[in-house]
């Protein structure tokens, strides 16, 4: 079966076709450039050129994979959480298509995307994992017994671990979105230059909290003259990614040693960097557990991921409802 995916909850246009929740037919991607200049995301600027732009990036979609929508057998979108005005324009558009050509629609969780992600590129996962996802706006620690079947163990109580990359690489003066930039200046800096916070590592829960980490770094900038700053970039760069990638690393082996969980993964924009990826996978591999990954493009805000979750989805409860809406709040379990 052809899964048709819709991606908008933030400032990503996403269109794509996947085969059975399996194989990637085409995952065409339009992060929107229109924010940089505003050093975050503007709602109304991002509904706007979802509008735009979500026909075009259709039409690709629908183009590289070779399909028309006679082929599709299901389409899903994202409720939420996210945006409230991009979520409506991919899910009316989802609907309409589904509805206009009487195909079953199912509604996706964006979280769940994300975790569904590994599942749709790992075919030796078991069903039974543990997950961290990391992303712009959450930052959990999810025992997946199965599809569907989630336990919270932890998760932010303050900020995600993105939006600290973020605020990081904007006062580093690195632009916005700034993660990738952050982990890029890392490589070439000493990460012990100086010793940043490490928010609840030893606290014995799974919560997370990094509002802390980044006061504690625009401090310790500010307090550095303009030639400190420029000698010492990358220095201070891989001193926060130390920092805010041991607590992630200690915590998720830590939850899986404790609930005695084999297989990891790692999802969301954050499971893209180079640090995380490393160190968590080199923990892991000594306490004789795995960790999987998605590729760089499906651990960002991407439809592919949708698709596979709203496969899942139909696999385990059938086609959902036409008048699903938007909910920006929406909860993984
Ligand atoms: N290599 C990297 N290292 C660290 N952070 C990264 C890297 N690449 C991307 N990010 C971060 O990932 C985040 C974007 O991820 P994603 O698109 O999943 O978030 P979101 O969709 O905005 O949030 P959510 O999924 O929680 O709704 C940004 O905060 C970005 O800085
Ligand atoms: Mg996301």
């Amino acid at each position: 079966m052809n899964i048709l995916g819709i991606e908008t909850s933030c400032d990503e246009t996403s269109v794509a076709v996947i085969a059975d929740g399996r194989e990637i037919l085409s995952n065409v991607i339009l992060s929107q450039a229109e924010h940089s200049k505003f050093g975050g995301v503007v709602p109304e600027v991002a509904s706007r050129t979802h509008l735009r732009t979500i026909v075009p990036i259709y039409r690709e979609a629908m183009e590289e994979a070779g399909v028309s929508l006679d082929d599709i057998g299901l389409v899903a979108a994202t409720m939420g959480p996210g945006l409230v005005g991009p979520l409506l324009v991919g899910l009316t558009f989802a609907k309409g298509l589904a509805f206009a050509r009487s195909i079953p629609f199912v509604p996706v969780n964006h979280m769940e995307g994300h975790l569904a992600a590994n599942i749709l590129q790992h075919a030796g996962l078991d069903q039974r994992h543990l997950t961290l996802i990391v992303s712009g706006g959450h930052t959990m620690l999810v025992e997946v017994k199965e599809f569907g079947e989630y336990e919270i163990l932890g998760q932010t109580k303050d900020d995600a671990a993105g939006e600290a990359f973020d605020k990081v690489a904007k006062i580093m003066g690195l632009g916005y979105p700034g993660g990738a930039r952050v982990d890029k200046l890392a490589v070439e800096g000493d990460a012990t230059y100086f010793k940043f916070p490490r928010p609840l590592l030893k606290d014995d829960t799974f919560q997370f909290s990094y509002s802390g980490l980044k006061t504690a770094v625009a401090l310790y900038l500010n307090k550095l003259s303009p030639a400190e700053l420029d000698k010492h970039r990358a220095d201070i760069a891989a001193s926060f990614q130390e920092a805010a990638v041991e607590v992630l690393v200690e915590k998720t082996l830590r939850a899986a040693q404790r609930h005695n969980i084999r297989h990891v993964t790692i999802s969301g924009g954050v499971a893209a960097n180079s640090r995380l990826r490393q160190w968590l996978a080199d923990r892991l591999e000594k306490a004789g557990k795995k960790l999987f990954y998605p590729t760089g493009e499906l651990c960002t805000d991407n439809a592919a991921m949708i698709a596979a979750a709203g496969y899942y989805r139909f696999q385990k409860d059938g086609a959902g409802e036409m008048v699903a809406n938007a909910v920006p709040y929406l909860k993984l379990a």
